[in-house]
């Protein structure tokens, strides 16, 4: 991939943070300054991709903590090859709704499938593509949850899974700070959205000068 590709940002927290949210208004707010973007979501955005989001989220078929990890997987690798490098050769901005920290928080810290695992097929799935910032919205996770209102498979797990999967998120974090960048999504929607553009313009901003 050419180095002077467009930048990639993912989103990532627990259940009813906000990151479908706070997505589309980071994207009505580029397409308002005439950037050029493309919004994703994962698990899905291609075609086999969203078989498998269906499978993932509301398959009534038991599925083993390793299979869904590997399904997730899956779902990135089609992503990636068929999406994602295609917009960053084009120079899009790539906003990604949740990426491949999300299997790390889930399958790894909150379903105890084995983290180096998972960090090894992450990287085959995401080959260069790796995120330039990613933005976790960090809420206590009962708010989050009565937020969603959702009714699929990860939703309906114990309360527990969703604190290790909170803290999880706060441990890659940890070990990543200067790409993940935390806001506290308990606050409201408008100021959250400003703490995002800034994140975004931090990234976006040397790299257009540098084009020139
Ligand atoms: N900061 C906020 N304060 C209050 N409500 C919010 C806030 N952000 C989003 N919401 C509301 O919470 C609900 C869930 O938000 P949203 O769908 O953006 O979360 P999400 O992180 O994408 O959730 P999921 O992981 O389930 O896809 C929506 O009804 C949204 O309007
Ligand atoms: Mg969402």
């Amino acid at each position: 991939m050419s180095k002077k590709r467009g930048i990639l940002l993912s989103f990532e927290g627990i259940e009813g943070t906000g990151k479908s949210t706070q997505t589309r208004r980071l994207c009505k707010y580029l397409k308002d300054k005439g950037i050029s973007y493309t919004l994703l979501r994962e698990p899905g955005s291609s075609v086999i991709g969203e078989q498998i989001r269906d499978i993932l989220l509301f398959s009534k078929g038991k599925l083993s903590y390793f299979a869904e990890t590997l399904l997730f997987i899956v779902a990135r690798d089609q992503l990636r090859r068929q999406k994602i490098e295609t917009a960053l050769e084009k120079k899009d901005v790539v906003i990604l709704d949740r990426y491949a920290d999300a299997t790390i928080a889930y399958q790894g810290y909150g379903s105890g499938v084995d983290i180096n695992l998972i960090n090894d097929l992450n990287n085959r799935a995401m080959g260069d593509a790796i995120a330039d910032v990613t933005i976790l919205f960090d809420v206590d996770p009962p708010i989050g949850l009565v937020r969603s209102g959702r009714n699929d498979r990860f939703e309906k797990r114990k309360m527990d899974f969703h604190e290790r999967v909170r803290r999880g998120y706060l441990k890659i974090a940890k070990a990543n700070p200067k790409r993940i960048k935390i806001i506290n999504a308990s606050e409201d929607v408008a100021s959250i959205q400003d703490k995002v553009r800034e994140i975004f313009l931090s990234v976006f901003k040397p790299r257009k000068v540098r084009q020139h």
